[in-house]
């Protein structure tokens, strides 16, 4: 009695859900029908839905609770939700134009995440998301062997220090308002094969946004194995390139997946409103 419908992007990942009014409740059975597409697609995009603050919020907890969100100002009135903005002028990079996955340095990093595009520029502004489960399968055999049980180091230095990316040297004109924090150099070891609690599939789990390095290994191996995992995860044929509208909702699981901002829309304002699903 499927209800919703699911058109795959043709990509290595991604589809678009649509037969569904996100503004108000959903039935335990549509929701179910979401978290069975969401798992077998691992993003899903829900365009034309027009959607307020509550709204929003609850359709997050449809798939959990909230996630702990560190480094970025939430709304004022509204602790779950981040905005992701950039303002038509702004001359700071670009916010999150790096491969990762999302709080990947968390002891528990966020299931899903959620987005919802409130205001989109007419051209650049796609996100880009890789399958994690497809980079593994196309590793050689030996460096399977090779990576099963490592772990990998992940930390939020780089870009949440005071001395990182989005600290002290930061473009002054950033108009989200990020909170660098010494507490971003904490390291978390997580394994870099980590089989889905869910689908019950082995994904990587390493990203180059937050994972600095591998434990127990060489820096030069470490280097080696992370470049040649780098390159599974990012090749063009496991990549998908989402086209954003305003209105419109995305859902993406981060154990299985990675993702990046793009720019190219200078001189457009764009934004977006964010929310995460605590794992596992
Ligand atoms: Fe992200």
């Amino acid at each position: 009695m499927a209800r919703i419908h699911v058109r795959p992007t043709g990509a290595a990942l991604g589809a678009e859900v649509t037969g569904v009014d996100l503004s108000g409740p959903l039935d335990a059975g549509a929701v179910a029908e979401i978290r069975s597409a969401w798992l077998d697609h691992l993003v899903l995009s829900f365009p034309d839905q027009p959607m307020t603050h509550d709204d929003l919020e609850r359709f997050t907890r449809y798939f959990g609770e909230f996630g702990e969100d560190p480094f970025i100002a939430p709304l004022p009135d509204r602790p779950h939700i981040i905005e992701v903005k950039r303002g038509a002028d702004e001359r700071a990079s670009v916010f999150a134009a790096a491969w990762h996955s999302d709080w990947s340095f968390q002891d528990t990093p966020p299931a899903a995440t959620i987005l919802h595009s409130k205001i989109i520029p007419p051209v650049g502004g796609d996100t880009l998301f890789c399958n994690q489960y497809a980079a593994y399968d196309a590793l050689k055999d030996e460096t399977k062997a090779r990576i099963e049980g490592l772990q990998a180091v992940h930390s939020a230095g780089l870009a949440y220090a005071p001395d990182g990316v989005y600290g002290e040297n930061d473009g002054p004109d950033r108009s989200m308002t990020i909170r660098p924090d010494q507490r971003a150099h904490a390291t978390r070891l997580h394994p870099i094969v980590k089989t889905h609690p869910e689908t019950g599939r082995k994904a990587l789990f390493v990203n180059p946004g937050y994972v600095r390095t591998i434990e127990g290994v060489s820096d030069e191996e470490a280097f080696l194995l992370l470049m040649e995992m780098y390159e599974a995860c990012h090749a063009d044929a496991n990549v998908y390139a989402h086209k954003w509208a305003p209105d419109m909702l995305v859902m993406w699981d981060n154990r299985c997946t990675q993702h990046m901002a793009t720019g190219g829309y200078d001189g457009h304002e764009r934004l977006l409103h964010r929310t995460t699903v605590a794992g596992p």
